[in-house]
């Protein structure tokens, strides 16, 4: 599909994500020739660079998250050819003034406001925006996470953008939206017809969401201290993670009827008591221990952690879905920093045999799953049982790679396929504001009875599964984590 010409304005253009992701993720679409000539990005940042000054800033960076085989000198000059920087202080109506003046000579094309910022700034910099008539009927703005640190907060943010920008031209980010494996599932599900029968009560046991890094708050300090695991990765990521798995087949994959269908599931979530709150959640925090062979610090011993910090760096909690099809079926979600592995899945648990005529001694039960791979690497893979070879009739688990993905294609990254379906104006993979609205409103008694506690966060070692308690969630339940298994 042809893309239009197109402004992609980058606030907080010295920022890691912008290094990191952005850079990256626009170069490989570049090579894969997917952007017009005419295609320009546009960094802002406060500091005072000449446009060589943050190339060479950014460039190291970026290049080192390019694909190795798609490196190459040639190319890359190419596409820095569309690369420009303007320094930009966001609270200045007169640098926005400039920009205005910089952009004027291009009104007709497709301008993208990414705010890769503090979203304490988001408000401000769309009502500038505005004031300098920058947002035109073609421009589209990008809100990265996390938006707000409550319902009210982001209602408040979302309110003041949207005096600016229709919600058709805001694009809320998640990024695990955009993963191949998310992709992959929804074709699962929604591209066969086999499953459609399976996916239900009576057939799953449960589910288990785990997104679990090996990384600790890598210099973000101070902003994960404040924010914690339940804001960074629950409200969010696994929430849409749940949706997607859970939602009903939408009408047709356009935008709004994707995210109606999302929208169903999270309200259907059984609100949280505050004595739910005690039973079907955990909060921990990591202590010093072994990730990768050495030695790391415990979470309060960090930088930027203030002392005697409550902070979660580890959740887990049990999600009830009240309709006809999950009534039942528990959705066990977990996330953590310094965890055993850096491992990111959703593991459907068939039901097991009502009755076997196999040996006593072969074991047959939770035999049937689903997983779904978001990292290390994107795989989905169902286990079945199988016999074998022989004159026994012994049976063997069996794994069925049901990739979509062939050997040796290139998994595009999650902000590759998000910029471009930006480019594009095509809203399917963002989140819209009353599903936003709907998770906070779910993890909000979490966030109330967490803090009303006088209780430290359950502890775990770095470098392990996570809390006992954490084990204990599942197994009352007369169920196992996935790695317990
Ligand atoms: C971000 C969180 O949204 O997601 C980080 O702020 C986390 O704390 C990251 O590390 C994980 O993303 P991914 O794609 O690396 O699993």
């Amino acid at each position: 599909m042809a893309v239009d010409a197109f402004d992609l304005v980058i606030f907080g253009g010295t920022g890691d994500l912008a290094a990191r992701k952005l850079i990256p993720a626009m170069y490989h679409r570049h090579c894969a020739g997917q952007l017009p000539r005419n295609g320009r990005i546009i960094a802002l940042g406060r500091k005072d660079l000449e446009r060589d000054g943050y190339l060479a800033a950014i460039s190291d960076k970026s290049r080192a998250l390019i694909t190795e085989r798609y490196l190459d000198d040639a190319q890359w000059s190419s596409f820095v050819e569309r690369i420009d920087y303007r320094q930009l202080d966001a609270d200045s109506t007169e640098d926005f003034e400039h920009l205005a003046d910089y952009l004027q000579d291009a009104a007709e094309r497709i301008r993208i406001f990414y705010l890769s910022t503090s979203p304490d700034l988001f408000a401000g910099i769309c009502q500038k925006l505005r004031s300098c008539k920058l947002a035109l009927p073609n421009s589209r703005v990008v809100l990265e996470k996390p938006l707000g640190r409550d319902l009210k907060s982001a209602d408040e943010i979302n309110a003041c953008v949207e005096t600016v920008f229709s919600e058709q031209q805001i694009y809320r980010i998640d990024h695990y939206l955009g993963k191949e494996a998310v992709q992959n599932l929804m074709a699962l599900r929604f591209g066969n017809s086999i499953f459609e029968p399976l996916w239900r009560r009576g057939q799953i046991r449960h589910v288990q969401i785990t997104l679990a890094e090996r990384l600790g708050v890598e210099g973000r300090g101070e902003f994960y201290d404040a924010t914690g695991t339940l804001r960074d990765m629950v409200q969010n990521h696994l929430m849409q993670l749940l949706c997607i798995v859970a939602m009903e087949p939408p009408i047709t994959m356009d935008a709004d009827n994707v995210r109606d269908e999302k929208l169903k599931v999270l309200h259907s979530l059984q609100p949280f008591t505050p004595q739910s709150v005690l039973s079907d959640t955990v909060r921990g925090q990591y202590r010093g221990g072994e990730v990768d062979g050495e030695r790391v610090a415990a979470y309060p011993d960090e930088p930027g952690i203030a002392a005697g910090s409550m902070t979660e760096t580890y959740v887990a909690l049990k999600a009830r879905i009240n309709n006809w099809r999950w009534s039942g079926v528990p959705f066990y979600l977990r996330t953590g920093k310094r965890m055993h592995a850096q491992v990111g899945e959703v593991v459907i648990d068939f039901e097991s045999l009502p009755h076997s005529i196999y040996p006593a001694s072969t074991d047959t039960d939770g035999i049937n799953r689903l997983y779904i791979r978001l990292q290390p690497h994107e795989s989905i893979e169902l286990h079945l049982m199988a016999k074998q070879a022989g004159d026994h009739n012994v049976l063997k688990p069996v794994k069925l790679d049901l990739d979509l993905v062939g050997e040796g294609d290139r998994h595009l990254d999650a902000y590759e396929r998000l910029l471009m379906d930006v480019v594009r104006g095509n809203q399917t993979l963002f989140v819209r504001r009353d599903e936003l609205n709907a998770a906070w409103e779910y993890v909000e008694p979490i966030i109330k009875t967490w803090g009303a506690l006088d209780r430290a966060p359950d502890a775990y070692e770095a470098g392990t599964p996570g809390p006992d308690s954490a084990s204990e969630l599942v197994r009352r339940d007369g169920n196992r984590w996935i790695e317990d298994v």
